[in-house]
């Protein structure tokens, strides 16, 4: 990463982090600000970090160090993208950063946020940095006077990626604008992808399987149902449900798969309501309309390769869970665009690979997630993650 102070590089980086780790790449984050409070302690203020302070160079210096270490030592054992989530605002820094790839064989590409309107930076620091340990026993005002200093600190020796050959992607104002130079490689345009797409926008979501349809209570897989008697009385009350939540949920969009269960689900609501079809159920290609037992009687190879490995396992003719991964990729890049917030009725497959994203849960445990029936999961913004409450509407 590269980017003065408060332009939203760690938001970034965890988005970024986030997003590769789901599409299955082994990603880790390396914070050169938790290094320096644990190798340093927490209580600096902003003279730590002035380029005059030649003792305060010094240790910052160690602890970049420090952080590279441990990133490089990641990758050699057995990580894939590491990301170094530190300012980088000087080329000499930036060229001890190419240095030490080159002598790991590892393929550098820079990120350099930038953000020069008032109000994000403001909203940043009052919302992100103010809750930080290094202000852990500092009065807000003073805590906002002490980080301005910091970024001047910065400014003061700030060179931004320039148009030479290294491998790099600017963000600039939110995604405004993105420059790319060299960015090849699967990685490298996944990253281009989610960057292209986010918005930086922290809202709440609510995900909710359909109300239960006519072969949830056969015990049945797949196909196209209507909602039973009780999904039906769980559609009612989902609509009293967002009633009830008022202001929060006024501008809310609902999205819901192109199947009759979630549709019907949401015919009460009276909202904005998108569907998308790669919100559609997992797919169980032969095994669709068929129940567990029945798959276990007449298709016993494929019941106990499903046992061995839930997440690769593939339906004959149908889909994986790792599939759904690829398929859901549109989902994930409409709700990083999204600003309102989102209720989202789908189905338990889908909700699983879904949940795992927001909820930074490794792809593989996906499918022993647990999205019950008529229950609803919030998901509410935290200053990098999500708060979770379970709701149950029965
Ligand atoms: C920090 O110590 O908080 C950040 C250090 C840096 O990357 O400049």
């Amino acid at each position: 990463m590269v980017g003065l102070p408060a332009r939203g590089k760690t938001f970034v980086a965890r988005k970024v982090a986030r997003y590769l780790t789901w599409l299955g790449h082994h990603t880790r984050l390396f914070n050169a600000g938790d290094y320096r409070r644990a190798m340093l302690g927490s209580m600096h203020n902003h003279e730590f970090f002035d380029p005059n302070n030649a003792e305060g160079k010094m240790a910052r210096l160690a602890v970049a160090q420090a952080a590279l270490d441990d990133l490089f030592a990641w990758l050699r054992k057995d990580g894939e993208v590491g990301i170094y989530d530190a300012t980088n605002t000087t080329r000499a820094r930036r060229d001890l950063v190419i240095a030490r790839c080159i002598e790991e064989n590892v393929q550098p590409l820079f990120l350099e946020i930038i953000c020069d309107e008032d109000s994000v930076i403001e909203a940043n620091i009052r919302g992100t940095k103010l809750f930080s340990p290094d202000y852990a026993n500092v009065a807000p005002e003073e805590a906002v006077r002490d980080f301005h200093a910091r970024i001047s600190h910065y400014q003061s020796t700030y060179e931004p990626i320039g148009p030479d050959d290294t491998s790099y992607i600017k963000y600039i104002d939110k995604g405004r604008q993105l420059v790319i130079n060299r960015a090849g490689g699967d990685i490298a345009q996944s990253i281009v992808r989610l960057l292209m797409n986010l918005r930086g926008v922290r809202k709440s979501v609510w995900l909710t399987r359909h109300g239960e349809s006519v072969y949830n209570g056969l015990g049945l897989l797949g196909g196209d149902p209507e909602l039973s008697p009780k999904g039906l009385a769980f559609a009612k009350r989902l609509s009293r449900f967002v009633k009830i939540q008022g202001e929060t949920m006024r501008d809310a969009v609902v999205w819901t798969s192109t199947l009759k269960r979630t549709v019907q689900t949401v015919n009460e609501l009276g909202v904005e309501v998108v569907t998308f079809r790669e919100l559609d159920e997992i797919n169980a290609g032969l095994c669709e309309a068929k129940s567990y037992s029945e798959i276990e009687r007449e298709m016993p190879d494929e019941f106990a390769a499903r046992k061995a490995d839930k997440y690769r396992y593939r339906y004959p003719r149908g889909e994986s869970y790792q599939d759904l991964i690829r398929r859901l990729q549109p989902v994930v890049l409409a709700f990083e665009r999204e600003a309102r917030p989102l209720l989202v009725v789908g189905h338990q497959a889908v909700l699983r690979a879904f949940y795992a994203y927001l909820a930074a849960t490794p792809p593989e445990q996906c499918p022993h997630l647990s999205i019950p029936l008529h229950t609803v999961i919030e998901l509410k913004p935290k200053i990098y993650d999500m708060a979770e409450r379970r709701i149950p509407l029965d």
